[in-house]
């Protein structure tokens, strides 16, 4: 195993064993509402959102514990976002992580209803955790991070352009301004309450941290375009829906593989043009380095 995997598997076991708490806390963990969050934010995934504000928060001398709070909660609104996006109102897919979507596996009305309540989970969580470093300003700051990265002016903008250009003509730019959205925001405020939890508000560390946060967010969705097309659909748990989602707006279907495996490449160069301006300020980023090159050549 090599140092970013098994860092990429440690923020998953230590993700996961809060969100376990978290989920476990309720008064009724039992009942299919609760069942339907488990599935969807328990059962696979990656964790790159947590490994980033693990990461992130490290850079600064931070121990994991301490991010344990808002590495849950931007997961939360992930697999919020993911129970949606996989409705039959929205993309119509059956299968996520090789496994039947929420929706397919309680219903609709409960997966909506698990998707809105991860969504509130998410912000008890920073309101409520213990963090006993973080000033009271900060955690607000970080609440404030989360809800802008996710709303009208984050990741459902981007949902919501997405699904309103779909069969129609789109350009570069609007496909990017999709893209920074839906995906990119989350990111970058995963790296962003990574910062925040060390008391940091401004200065170089932080703007050369978002730059990459802005870079990998877009290089994420340019490869997840380019999956679409060369991933295998009987081996991803999540491409079953290969043809259907042809006449999606996605960086391949408008410029090519060839375009879009170079705009991710440049994306990774751009990446780590910003990391090389953290390291020159005394960081130690080399998993951040890693997670840059895992983006662009992951294969799920
Ligand atoms: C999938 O995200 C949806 C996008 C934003 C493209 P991930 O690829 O991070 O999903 P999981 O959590 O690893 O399944
Ligand atoms: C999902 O984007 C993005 C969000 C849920 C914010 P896609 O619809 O392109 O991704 P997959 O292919 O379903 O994971
Ligand atoms: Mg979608
Ligand atoms: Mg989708």
């Amino acid at each position: 195993m090599t140092d970013f995997t098994s860092a990429l598997e440690n923020s998953r076991q230590q993700v996961d064993a809060a969100l376990e708490r978290y989920l476990s806390a309720f008064a009724n963990p039992q009942v299919p509402l609760i069942q339907a969050m488990r599935h969807s934010a328990l059962l696979g995934g990656k964790r790159l959102r947590p490994f980033l504000v693990y990461q992130t928060g490290r850079l600064f001398g931070l121990t994991a514990e301490s991010l344990d709070a808002p590495a849950a909660a931007i997961e939360c609104i992930h697999a919020y976002s993911l129970i949606h996006d996989d409705l039959p109102t929205m993309d119509n897919d059956v299968l996520r992580r090789g496994l039947p979507t929420c929706h397919v596996k309680f219903g609709e009305t409960t997966a909506i209803l698990a998707g809105n309540a991860l969504q509130t989970l998410a912000f008890s969580i920073l309101a409520d955790a213990e963090m006993s470093e973080v000033s009271p300003r900060d955690r607000l700051q970080m609440i404030s991070a989360l809800a802008s990265a996710s709303g009208a002016d984050g990741m459902c903008f981007g949902q919501a352009l997405d699904l309103t250009t779909n069969g129609k003509q789109t350009s570069v730019t609007q496909l990017e301004t999709i893209h920074r959205h839906k995906t990119g925001a989350l990111i970058r405020a995963a790296v962003r309450m990574g910062v925040l939890v060390a008391g940091i508000h401004g200065g170089p560390a932080l703007r050369y941290l978002d730059r990459f946060a802005a870079a990998i967010g877009l290089a994420f969705q340019v490869q997840d375009d380019i999956l679409d097309i060369v991933v295998d659909s009987n081996t991803d748990g999540r491409r079953q829906g290969t043809e259907k989602r042809l006449g999606k707006h996605t960086y391949s279907s408008l410029l090519g593989l060839d375009i879009a495996r170079a705009k991710a490449h440049a994306l990774y160069h751009e990446s780590l043009e910003s990391l090389e301006y953290v390291a020159a300020l005394g960081y130690d980023t080399a998993l951040l380095v890693a997670l840059a090159r895992y983006i662009i050549e992951r294969d799920k």
